[in-house]
């Protein structure tokens, strides 16, 4: 379906933008976006409890899979740039079919997010684009798998096509838990997500997330961030969503970085345009930087969490300009990132018993917050009937706070966060390890 229209597309009219979810993400795009001064109004579809915090911002609620009204509504909202969050709509298509409708839309259709909603897809992408990355095989049955797992002289990484909200990876320690984790996603743990599965090996090394803020062909590059994945402190216990992270990071240094644009970006965006994707809006690329060099882990077509939460402080009000330009495919190609003379860390309080079960309904209080350099981003909140914030996820706020050095960055945070109370808070107390020279002081801890 495409409905004339008679918006935005010819026009750099920057006023009303609307954008699409309702974690941390989302929250501190919308925050990052409010900073310029053409921006008159902020369309959060639906948003959350933080929303409130977003100058010149309105909640909106609406059916996204009734297109028709969709499209209707955002009309008369006059909607200038639409930005789209979550992976699960852009998988779905719904970057393109605002596109086709007229809108100026930052986020891939449903071809560009095959690269995040298809591992297998993604890995022979980058097979067929000589992209460094770790060996795999695509298996269809346990038959299969079974052969290749007891080949292989160390226990394969398993994983399910699809999306599985981050959960559809295994590292097992043995050939038999490889095979073990196998049958549970052929049996269905992750539905369809599952009927194809990733066998690949194992490589080691820190891991990295790279932005670039792509419009179709040319490119432009975010401050780099280290994500922290497991629950638990020294990198252990489950994966997660992301329980803090920091930026930019020394791990990608100049020569690192040299290589990652000769070897991984740019083979990427060439690729894509080969195979005729007009690929607009963010390109995740989740790095492992090896010992023989950095290698692809996975792409994802939107914004790192807690990776953006982390970075949106470091820009100026020139970044929606350049989401703007992305989706119209304007970039000029030597657009820059001018970098303050800062460092940004960000600290995940969830829900006790996050990822696995958890209760939800808390209220938070949120004590004597020091806010200069300090942002709070809700990722998983909501408001009552009274009007107070209450947990409504397992990643419940995003406390980012910037700095001259990490020490201060993680010093500032973590103070913040003793200010902060709801049933059950949990974090980890060694974000930025990596960067910081030294571990919190007791009173803090
Ligand atoms: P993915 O969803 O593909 O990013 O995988 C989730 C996490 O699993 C990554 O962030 C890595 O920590 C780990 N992982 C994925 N693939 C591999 C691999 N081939 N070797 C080692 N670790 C991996
Ligand atoms: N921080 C990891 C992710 O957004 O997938």
């Amino acid at each position: 379906m495409s409905i004339n229209s008679n918006n935005s597309k010819n026009s750099n009219k920057l006023e009303n933008i609307l954008i699409i979810g309702n974690g941390g993400r989302e929250n501190a795009l919308a925050w990052a976006i409010q900073k310029n001064e053409l921006i008159k109004r902020i369309y959060l579809l639906p948003g959350n409890a933080g929303s409130k915090n977003i100058n010149k911002s309105e909640r909106i609620n609406l059916d996204l899979n009734n297109i028709e009204a969709l499209i209707k509504k955002l009309k008369s909202l006059n909607i200038d740039l639409v930005v789209i969050g979550p992976e699960t709509y852009l998988a779905d298509g719904l970057g393109g079919i605002l596109r086709k409708n007229n809108f100026d839309v930052f986020g891939p259709g449903s071809d560009g997010a095959k690269l995040e909603s298809s591992k297998s897809w993604a890995k022979e992408f980058m097979r067929e684009a000589k992209i460094p990355t770790a060996n795999f095989w695509k298996i269809k049955s346990l038959e299969e798998a079974k052969e290749i797992i007891f080949k292989s002289p160390n226990p394969l990484v398993v994983k399910a096509d699809g999306l599985a909200s981050g959960k559809g990876v295994y590292i097992p320690e043995t050939k038999e838990s490889s095979l073990q984790a196998t049958e549970e996603i052929f049996k269905g743990k992750f539905g369809n997500a599952g009927k194809t599965i990733v066998l690949e090996e194992k490589i080691e090394g820190p891991e990295v997330s790279v932005f670039a803020l792509c419009d179709g062909k040319k490119y432009v590059l975010l401050p780099t961030a280290q994500d922290h994945k497991r629950l638990n402190e020294n990198d252990k216990g489950p994966n997660t969503g992301g329980m803090g992270a920091y930026s930019p990071t020394p791990l990608i240094t100049k020569t690192n970085l040299e290589k990652i644009t000769n070897e991984i970006i740019e083979p990427t965006i060439n690729t894509l345009l080969k195979k005729n994707i007009d690929y607009r809006g963010v390109l995740y690329f989740g790095l492992m930087i090896t010992k023989s060099g950095p290698k692809v882990i996975e792409y994802n077509c939107r914004f790192g969490d807690p990776e953006c939460q982390t970075i949106m402080p470091l820009l100026d009000e020139n970044f929606v300009i350049l989401l703007q330009k992305c989706s119209k495919g304007n970039l000029i190609g030597n657009e820059t990132i001018k970098m303050p003379d800062k460092f940004s860390g960000c600290v995940i309080a969830t829900s006790k018993g996050y990822p696995l079960k958890y209760e939800i309904g808390f209220p938070i209080d949120f004590g004597n917050i020091d806010k200069e350099d300090c942002q709070i981003f809700d990722s998983g909140t909501s408001l009552n009937s009274n009007g107070e914030v209450i947990t409504n996820g397992g990643r419940v706020l995003s406390i980012v706070c910037q700095g001259k050095d990490f020490d201060k960055v993680f010093e500032k945070a973590y103070k913040n966060l003793k200010e902060i109370s709801f049933e059950g808070i949990f974090y980890r107390k060694d974000i930025g390890h990596q960067v910081r020279t030294k571990t919190l002081d007791d009173e803090i801890n």
